[in-house]
């Protein structure tokens, strides 16, 4: 297995750290073995070079099996640059169509959901991640007058739906939840009747092909009351690029913040390079004080594992994570869990048996 490690800006290169940690003792356990080059992209070469990604970059990235990425965002770089150069650039030139963002309560983790626990939260968003407000349509007119216009336009494709509606079918079949495999369309068809009905019309035609998956919809809005009142009711949730960046992070605080939610961008197709991140942005107020959480990191890293031929390894680093939020972590928070980042990671190398 190649991965590429991007370790990014702010704690980022000190959550990856943890994770290679992890990775590096899983192999041994599981007997596979791995090579890992770094690439220095983000904020800090961007200061430098005033290139997010250089040339050849991409086309050398595709060559690698994963790759994993700490996180991007600069104090002094303005935003934007860095997130569209960089993230959203490997995202759709790497054509990762899937965004999976498990959103998973791990024992001993405190949600802010009052009487909820870790049979209740338990689901997982399958994002779109390569259209729709994401592909950058759009202008000005009469910029910087009274009469300014500003226009940004949402694209669906049949194919971008189709695809992303039937690897979640998919997905949801091999999830085989015990208590019913269902997957729910969220979007907003009763306001946006022409491009959310082609993902609607799409889904029902995909659906008749899974008769053991029970096809199911919410519309956007009613989601986000549901997530926080009964988010026992799902099991895999299949969405668009914009509705699914904004239902995540309500999902990222359901299951006890950016500490702990990871996710994974995903190109399926044979020859595909995924890549995975944790959730939570560069936090430079937290760089270099060893007070990060790197749970989300790791988390990245099981997911890595699990998407990349070696589940196994996956299973058992998603196991130790679990046993240490369970038994030892007192808060998910920076600065709080009772540890530092790095005894954190070396927690969980000892909790993989
Ligand atoms: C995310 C982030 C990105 C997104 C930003 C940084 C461009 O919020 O990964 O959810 O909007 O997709
Ligand atoms: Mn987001």
């Amino acid at each position: 297995m190649k991965i590429a490690v991007i370790g990014g800006d702010g704690t980022g290169p000190e959550v990856t750290a943890e994770a290679l940690k992890v990775l590096q003792a899983v192999s041994q356990l599981e007997n596979f073995s791995y090579d890992t080059k770094e690439f220095d992209f983000g904020g800090e070469r961007y200061l430098r070079t005033q290139e997010t990604l250089p040339e050849g970059a991409v086309d050398e990235l595709r060559n690698f099996d994963a790759i994993f990425l700490g996180a991007v965002g600069h104090p002094d770089v303005a935003p934007g640059i860095l997130e569209k150069g960089l993230l959203l650039e490997l995202r759709f030139q790497l054509d990762q169509y899937i965004n999976l963002r498990p959103v998973k309560l791990y024992p001993g983790v405190e949600t802010p959901l009052a009487g909820k626990g870790p049979e209740d939260i338990d689901f997982v968003v399958v994002r779109e991640n390569t259209e729709d407000l994401y592909c950058g349509t759009g202008g000005f007119l009469k910029k910087n007058t009274p009469d300014e216009v500003a226009m940004q336009s949402a694209v669906y494709t049949r194919k971008g739906c189709e695809r992303c509606i039937r690897w979640a079918f998919e997905f949801t079949r091999q999830r085989n939840n015990p208590q019913g495999k269902m997957l729910t369309l969220v979007a907003k068809t009763n306001v946006l009747t022409y491009g959310h009905d082609l993902w609607w019309r799409t889904f029902q035609e995909v659906a008749e092909e899974y008769s053991d998956v029970k096809a199911d919809y919410n519309h956007v809005d009613a989601c986000c009351m549901w997530m926080v009142k009964t988010p026992e009711y799902y099991d895999v949730i299949v969405t668009t690029n914009m509705f699914g960046d904004i239902i995540t992070d309500l999902g990222a605080m359901v299951q006890g913040g950016l500490g702990v939610a990871a996710g994974g961008n995903i190109n399926p197709d044979p020859g595909g390079t995924s890549m995975f991140e944790p959730m939570g942005g560069s936090a430079p107020k937290y760089t270099g004080q060893k007070v990060i959480n790197p749970i989300a990191a790791i988390g990245a890293m099981a997911m890595l594992l699990e998407q990349s031929g070696q589940p196994a390894a996956g299973q058992r680093v998603l196991q130790a994570i679990q046993t240490v939020t369970a038994a030892k972590m007192k808060s998910q928070n920076a600065g709080k869990m009772g540890y530092d980042t790095t005894q954190v990671g070396d927690l969980v190398v000892e909790a993989l048996g």
